[in-house]
């Protein structure tokens, strides 16, 4: 049964001259099937340059929205209607409201928010080039950073920049304790800890390193270490897995699931390609506004 679904999963994508790009956090099955995993940027980065008639986004509905934004002209699916609670955190209206208050502050998206907030915003932002971002803005200018309290407050520590921050969080890793993570730290004394910037604050403090997943991949990669606490969601232990056979992970704290990057099974691959739904669509103005912010973000270095 699994490989059937496989091969019709692979014979419909040849038909429809479709890619499918998967997020590190979804189901192994699905990174396994993917043609592509990677971390928001990458994947923002990989919808800006196929050549594919269709995409197919394995994620949540941010990252087929930010691939339908680049490509108005392609289809773009999303298997099943995942969202992302921390996107939902700010809305168009409260945004216009606070630039109001501040006439002139830069507004930086983190990519994690809705077509319609990259629109009234002036560059996106990734937890990958945050810091690249933040850095490319004048520093007479004043900056609004939604909606991730904890990534701004990164960023914001690591560039030296004061910055207005919304009070959104990845519900998550927000939850990620300072004591869950010294537990592992006792138990695994040799490990190195690589946290998400998601995470809070005193968790980002106890790290010894701080990236985004493609980061903490590289990160493990490129270290001598063999033992590695995790601050990132379970999914991505897979993928950890297949690069590095020969390291061992262990997750800063238990339960470490996002629900909405689990919706999408081979089940909803399959259908999703059959039927072509779910098709993300993006209002002709809004589009061009937030592809002026994702594009401002691409051309950073
Ligand atoms: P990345 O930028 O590392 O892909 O993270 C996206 C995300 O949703 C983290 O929760
Ligand atoms: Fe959103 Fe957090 Fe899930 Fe990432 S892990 S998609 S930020 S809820």
């Amino acid at each position: 049964m699994a490989n059937d679904i496989k091969e019709y999963i692979s014979r419909r994508k040849q038909e429809l001259n479709a890619v499918i790009m998967a997020h590190y956090y979804q189901n192994p099955e699905i990174q396994d099937i993917a043609d592509f995993v990677g971390d928001s940027l990458q994947l923002a980065q990989q919808a800006s340059a196929t050549p594919a008639q269709v995409i197919v986004s394995c994620g949540v509905s941010f990252m087929a929205e930010s691939a339908k934004i680049l490509n108005p002209d392609k289809t773009v699916l999303l298997p099943a209607q995942a969202g992302c609670p921390m996107a939902d955190m700010v809305t168009p209206a409260a945004l216009r409201e606070k630039k109001s208050q501040h006439p002139g502050a830069v507004v930086v998206a983190y990519v994690n928010s809705s077509a319609a907030v990259k629109a009234e915003s002036d560059i996106c932002c990734t937890s990958s080039n945050a810091i690249a971002v933040i850095n490319s803005i004048p520093r007479e200018k004043e900056i609004i950073f939604v909606p991730d309290r904890n990534l701004g407050r990164y960023a914001a520590a690591q560039t030296g920049r004061e910055m207005i921050f919304w009070q959104g969080y990845c519900p998550v890793h927000d939850i990620v304790s300072p004591g869950s993570v010294r537990e592992q730290m006792a138990l695994h004394p040799e490990a190195q800890v690589v946290v998400h910037p998601e995470c809070p604050p005193e968790v980002i403090a106890l790290a010894d390193a701080v990236r985004s997943t493609a980061g903490i991949l590289k990160y493990i990669k490129d270290s001598s270490a063999q033992e590695f606490i995790v601050g990132t969601e379970e999914g991505f232990l897979h993928s950890l897995r297949k690069h590095c056979p020969d390291k061992t992970f262990y997750l800063a704290r238990s339960n470490f699931v996002c629900q909405e990057m689990k919706m999408i099974r081979l089940e909803e691959l399959a259908l999703s390609l059959e039927k072509l739904q779910e098709q993300i669509e993006v209002a002709e103005d809004i589009r061009q506004k937030a592809y002026r912010s994702l594009q401002n973000m691409l051309e950073i270095k």
